[in-house]
C-alpha cells in the first residue's frame, strides 16, 4: 500500500495508529485504547470557555455543560483583560464564568497569574524592580483571594521557560525576568500559596512533546524550576503541559514519558491543559484531518497516561467554530482548522472518540 498522506504527517504514531488514519476508520471503536489504559479510572475532563462566545452562542453554553468537568476561563483571567487601568480591577468576564462553573458543579482552573504576554500597556511600562515585584505581588493577592476556595487550580506561571534554551539561560525573556530574574517564579508561587493555600499550583508550559534538544532542556528546566521551589519550601504540585500539538510534527514518546517517571520522582501532577492539533499543514480533506488529530491526540494522551494520571485533560475550547488556531496558524488554502474534540456544528469528532476513552462526563 501506498503509503498515505496522513501517515507522511503524523510522524511518530504507533504503528496501529498509523494504520487506523491510513485505513481511513473513523469509528470510535477503531480508536478504542490498547489494554491497560485508564479508562476505568475517568480523568476530569474540561475546557477553555471564551466570554464572548460563552455570552452570544448557547449551542456553545450548552456544549460545556454536556462535556466539561472542569472550566478554564481563556482569557478573562489574563492581565490584559483584568487590568485595563493600573487602580481598577474588572473581573466581570471571569466572574461570569466562574458563576456559570459553580452553579452547574464544574471545577475550575484559574489562567494565568504571571505571563509575559497579555499584558496591559500600562504594566509594559513597569521599569524598576521594586515596582514590578510591588505590581506581580499585588496582582496575585487580589485575585487569588477573589477566587479563594473556588479557583481549585491555578496555572501560576505561563510560559517562563525560553523557547530554545541556551546552557545557562533557561529563563523566557519577558519584564517579569528582565526585572526580577529568575526569583519572578519563586514570587508568583510563594504569594498564591499564601493567599490561598489550599490551591493547587502549577507552572505551565509548552512544547515538552518534540523531539530534539530543545524541547529536552525545557523538560529538564521545568523540572528544575520546581526541585527549587520544592527545596526551599515553596508548594508547586504540577506541570501543566499545555500540548497544542502540530500535526505535522512528531511526538517524543520516549522524552514524555521520561518526564512522566521525572515527574513522579519530585511528587509532581501533571495536567494537559492547552490540548488541541494545530493542521495547517495537513491535507484539506476533513476526514483526513480529523483522523490524523484523533490519532495524534491518541497518541499523545496514551503515552502519558501509561506512566502518569493527568489531574485533568483540558483542551483550548471545545468547538472547531471558535479557536485561536484560526488566527494564529492559518492555512494556505484558507480552509478552516479543524482543532478540536467537536466540528464548527457541535457534532463530536473522532478526537472526541479518543477523548471519551478518559473522560468522566458523558454527554
Ligand atoms: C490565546 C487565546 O486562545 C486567544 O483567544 C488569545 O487571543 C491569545 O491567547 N498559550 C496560552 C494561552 O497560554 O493563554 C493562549 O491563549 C494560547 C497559547
Amino acid at each position: 500500500m501506498r503509503q498515505s498522506e496522513p501517515d507522511r504527517h503524523i510522524g511518530a504514531l504507533t504503528r496501529r495508529d498509523a494504520l487506523v488514519a491510513a485505513a481511513g476508520v473513523a469509528s470510535a471503536a477503531m480508536l478504542a485504547p490498547g489494554p491497560g489504559l485508564a479508562a476505568a479510572r475517568p480523568i476530569p475532563f474540561g475546557s477553555a470557555a471564551q466570554i464572548e462566545t460563552f455570552r452570544a452562542d448557547p449551542r456553545y453554553r450548552q456544549a460545556l455543560t454536556s462535556y466539561c468537568d472542569v472550566i478554564v476561563p481563556m482569557n478573562d483571567l489574563k492581565w490584559e483583560a483584568i487590568r485595563h487601568d493600573r487602580s481598577r480591577f474588572d473581573f466581570s468576564g471571569a466572574d461570569e464564568l466562574v458563576a456559570f462553573a459553580e452553579r452547574s458543579g464544574k471545577s475550575l482552573r484559574g489562567h494565568a497569574l504571571l505571563w509575559g504576554e497579555a499584558l496591559p500597556p500600562w504594566a509594559k511600562e513597569i521599569s524598576t524592580r521594586a515596582e514590578a515585584e510591588r505590581e506581580l505581588v499585588q496582582h496575585i493577592e487580589t485575585v487569588v483571594d477573589r477566587y479563594k476556595g473556588r479557583i481549585a487550580t491555578w496555572d501560576v506561571v505561563n510560559e517562563v521557560i525560553k523557547f530554545e534554551p541556551l546552557p545557562g539561560e533557561p529563563m523566557r525573556d519577558t519584564i517579569w525576568q528582565r526585572l526580577l530574574g529568575p526569583a519572578h517564579v519563586e514570587i508568583a508561587f510563594r504569594t498564591a500559596a499564601r493567599i490561598d493555600p489550599k490551591a493547587r499550583l502549577v507552572l505551565n508550559d509548552f512544547n515538552f512533546e518534540e523531539p530534539g534538544p530543545g524541547p529536552a532542556a525545557r523538560r529538564k528546566i521545568a523540572l528544575d524550576l520546581c526541585r527549587r521551589l520544592k527545596d526551599k519550601g515553596i508548594p508547586v504540585h504540577g506541570i501543566g503541559l499545555q500540548a497544542h500539538l502540530y500535526a505535522d510534527k512528531p511526538l517524543d514518546i520516549d522524552g514524555l514519558q521520561g518526564f512522566m517517571v521525572e515527574l513522579g520522582k519530585l511528587d509532581l501532577d501533571v495536567e494537559i491543559t492547552e490540548l488541541d492539533v494545530i493542521d495547517w499543514k495537513l491535507p484539506a480533506d476533513t476526514a483526513t484531518r480529523d483522523r490524523a488529530a484523533a490519532s495524534l491526540v491518541g497518541t499523545f494522551l496514551d503515552a502519558i497516561v501509561s506512566v502518569r494520571r493527568p489531574k485533568a485533560i483540558v483542551t483550548w475550547g471545545l468547538s472547531d467554530r471558535y479557536s485561536w488556531v484560526h488566527e494564529t496558524f492559518p492555512r494556505k488554502d484558507g480552509a478552516r482548522a479543524r482543532p478540536l474534540p467537536l466540528d464548527a456544528d457541535f457534532r463530536p469528532k473522532p478526537m472526541m472518540a479518543v477523548l471519551d476513552r478518559y473522560r468522566r462526563s458523558q454527554s
